[in-house]
């Protein structure tokens, strides 16, 4: 089939489908056991620079699922990684920074990200393009405010205190360090989008601890710059957690599709985002740990609230948790196919 054609480009297009596409965030990844078995004795950073090893684990998904998508296998802090800054992927906690960012000195860890600084990235997607034939493949990027509070923070964080200190209280150090992200968040991304990726998804998953009026000041500029940055004919999935209150301002950033959580439905998603959008989601993915009888209600009612979005792509409002059985997904997937659109 021709890629433009797929089920899951169409529903970003907010075009007819033949029937309602569906992909999971973090569908490659702890919850397999066959991802996990590739994995052992492998650091996370070593797998995210091995084109054979990122090739296996993006189709692992495709191949057990059926999904309309594959996302790349890979992680945010790869071009952090490649321009030299001192940090690793601890298994259980996540990234965690050498030196954190705190003045306008620790800036200049932040050099470009050139074309050739991410070879296994181009490698790894050329590959998978053959691979995939018809079924579209994601590319990706941390957003800035994400990016910047693993910087900051010096690793994960729950109320990301330093990260907010420095927006309100030092703004021109804060604009600087987000138009730096924004630079290299931007060549990332047309890396991905050089080597075949047809569409790219902006993770800004911690971006619901501020609120609209501090994302319009601090946030929002340089989150159009990423968008109007991208060719497009590349579909550009916004995406963030806890963002209920923030859903009208993401529309104005300028993605083609918003990702909604769990916590907002997506009738009333789709009233706040605005017209000109499709939206992505939104089951909570702790359903999945429930009995099937449970998770079908809740996904029936999804695919029915979603009928009031432009275009609807089905997924969890946030990744794949690590203790999902794959057969739950394996039964989600079907049943988004059988009962959706089209
Ligand atoms: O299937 C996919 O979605 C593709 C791969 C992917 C990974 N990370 C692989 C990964 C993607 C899209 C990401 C993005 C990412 N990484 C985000 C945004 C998405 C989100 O979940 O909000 C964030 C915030 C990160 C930072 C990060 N990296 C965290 C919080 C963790 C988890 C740490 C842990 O072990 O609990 C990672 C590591 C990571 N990235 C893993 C995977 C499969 C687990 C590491 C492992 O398997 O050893």
């Amino acid at each position: 089939m021709n890629l433009a054609d797929s089920a899951f480009l169409r529903a970003c297009r907010r075009q007819p489908v033949p029937h309602t596409p569906v992909w999971y965030m973090r569908q490659a990844g702890r919850s397999l056991p066959e991802y996990l078995k590739v994995r052992e004795g492998v650091p996370m950073l070593t797998a995210c620079a091995t084109p054979e090893l990122i090739v296996e684990i993006t189709m692992q998904p495709v191949r057990r699922y059926g999904v309309d998508a594959a996302i790349f296998f890979s992680d945010i802090v790869v071009p952090l990684k490649a321009i030299g800054v001192d940090l690793d992927i601890k298994p259980g906690v996540g990234p965690v920074v050498a030196q954190p960012i705190r003045d306008a000195a620790g800036l200049d860890a932040l050099r470009p990200l050139e074309p050739g600084d991410l070879p296994y990235v181009t490698e790894a997607i050329q590959a998978l393009v053959g691979e995939l034939g018809g079924t579209p493949l994601i590319g990706f990027a941390g957003a800035p405010f994400t990016l910047g509070s693993y910087l900051i923070e010096g690793g994960p964080s729950k109320n990301h205190d330093r990260t907010k200190a420095m927006m309100y209280g030092e703004p021109e150090l804060w604009h600087a360090l987000m138009g730096r992200l924004t630079d290299i968040v931007l060549a990332h991304l047309r890396i991905q989008v050089a080597a075949g990726a047809s569409a790219i998804q902006l993770f800004d998953s911690w971006v619901g601890a501020v609120a609209p009026a501090e994302y319009r000041e601090f946030i929002l500029p340089h989150t159009r710059r990423i968008f109007e940055g991208i060719q497009p004919d590349v579909p550009r999935i916004h995406f963030g957690v806890g963002t209920g209150e923030l859903l009208g301002v993401l529309g104005e950033a300028g993605a083609d599709v918003v990702g909604v959580d769990w916590r907002v439905p997506l009738d009333e998603a789709a009233r706040r985002v605005g017209p000109g959008k499709a939206l992505q989601g939104n089951l909570d993915p702790a359903i999945l740990l429930a009995p099937w009888e449970v998770v079908e209600r809740k996904a029936l009612e999804i695919l029915r609230r979603g009928e009031s979005a432009e275009g609807h792509v089905f997924n969890l409002g946030h990744g794949v948790l690590p203790s999902t059985d794959p057969d739950q997904l394996k039964r989600l997937t079907d049943l988004v196919h059988e009962h959706g659109r089209g």
